[in-house]
């Protein structure tokens, strides 16, 4: 008898012995410790579902809210960007605050709109920009989200000549000119002559300009005159200032750079026309409709098109032609764009 009291008391202890170590070692998961902080067992198993062991144990340190389980199931989530998904004032809708959010959105210190979504869906978006964005939509608010994005990636929220930089010399071919990009006085690039008339560019412009008037040349017979290519500081100055005398400030500004703002500084701009034509009717000649379709072959864009002027800031320029190698210039060419837009996107 006495033997099997023992025996139970034994079987007793290892089963009880058993379970107990079991429920110590269970109130030691994460899944109980989940379930006691709030979690019912069906939010825990979704959780296991989208987390591993780790991100669930971080959980504990969190509040339990019902968001988490909406964001850990969707596209895109970060289980590092948790807590700014769950701090942030966003939309509503938590796909949409995902994407706002892994794009530091939240990080901005301007509140959520509606259109943010659209700018970063837009094609030429520049993540730095967005505070850019939302203030200029404020006060264009008849423009459209791609306008909106093609005035401030050119900087047409700023005022002309206001927020000027010196541009980056380190982009060569690349560089960019306009008014709000400006040259030193004194640089002045490598120079080769590109006439018998003095005119003068870069020898890769050069180059490059003789291989397309050659093969004008050669295909049609055509033949195109330098009325200008490398201006120096001094040269615009005197030439703004005598356009601001004869036709004015306004004339002056739309069709002449201030001194350093020229591209022709560069080197790598070229004004040309025919012979028998003028600025006024070049853009009604053969040989005008020529550098359309082949110009960017050559490694050349029409720098200041018709249509575009209010994004260039210059009146439509037919004869003002800027050099950026081939492979850019066809880009440039199929996109249709200015190269404001086209450097802020693919080169800044
Ligand atoms: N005419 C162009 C804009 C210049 O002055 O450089
Ligand atoms: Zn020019």
């Amino acid at each position: 008898m006495k033997k099997i009291i023992i025996s139970l008391i034994f079987v007793g202890c290892i089963f009880g012995g058993g379970y107990l170590t079991k429920q110590i070692q269970y109130h030691n998961t994460t899944e109980y410790k989940l379930l006691t902080k709030g979690y019912t067992k069906e939010q825990y198993h979704t959780l296991k579902k989208y987390l591993n062991e780790q991100q669930l144990t971080s959980l504990l340190n969190l509040d339990v809210e019902s968001e988490i389980l909406n964001l850990v199931s969707m596209k895109d989530f970060k289980f590092n960007h948790l807590e700014r998904y769950l701090a942030y004032q966003g939309p509503k809708d938590v796909q949409e605050k995902i994407h706002l959010v892994n794009a530091d959105i939240d990080k901005l210190n301007i509140p959520y709109h509606e259109s943010m979504i659209k700018f970063m869906d837009a094609t030429y978006y520049i993540k730095d920009h967005m505070e850019r964005y939302m203030a200029y939509q404020q006060s264009h608010s008849d423009l459209t989200i791609d306008e909106i994005i093609t005035n401030v990636n050119s900087n047409l929220d700023y005022d002309y000549y206001t927020n000027i930089q010196d541009t980056d010399l380190s982009k060569k071919n690349l560089i960019i000119v306009n008014k709000y990009y400006k040259l030193d006085q004194n640089y002045i690039p490598e120079l080769v002559s590109i006439d018998h008339a003095g005119h003068q560019a870069t020898k890769e412009t050069a180059e490059h300009f003789n291989e397309m008037i050659a093969a004008a040349k050669k295909e049609k017979g055509y033949t195109f005159k330098v009325n200008s290519a490398y201006r120096s500081y001094n040269t615009q100055n005197s030439l703004y200032q005598r356009y601001k005398n004869q036709h004015g400030f306004a004339w002056a500004e739309s069709y002449s750079a201030r001194p350093g703002h020229s591209e022709h500084q560069t080197g790598l701009a070229i004004d040309m026309v025919t012979s028998s034509s003028t600025f006024d009717n070049f853009e009604d000649t053969k040989e005008y409709q020529w550098l359309m379709n082949n110009a960017h072959k050559y490694g050349f864009i029409l720098r200041y098109p018709k249509g575009k002027e209010h994004i260039t800031g210059y009146h439509y320029e037919s004869w003002h032609y800027r050099y950026v190698g081939k492979e850019i210039a066809t880009k440039i060419h199929d996109l249709n764009i200015t190269y404001e837009e086209y450097y802020a996107y693919f080169i800044k």
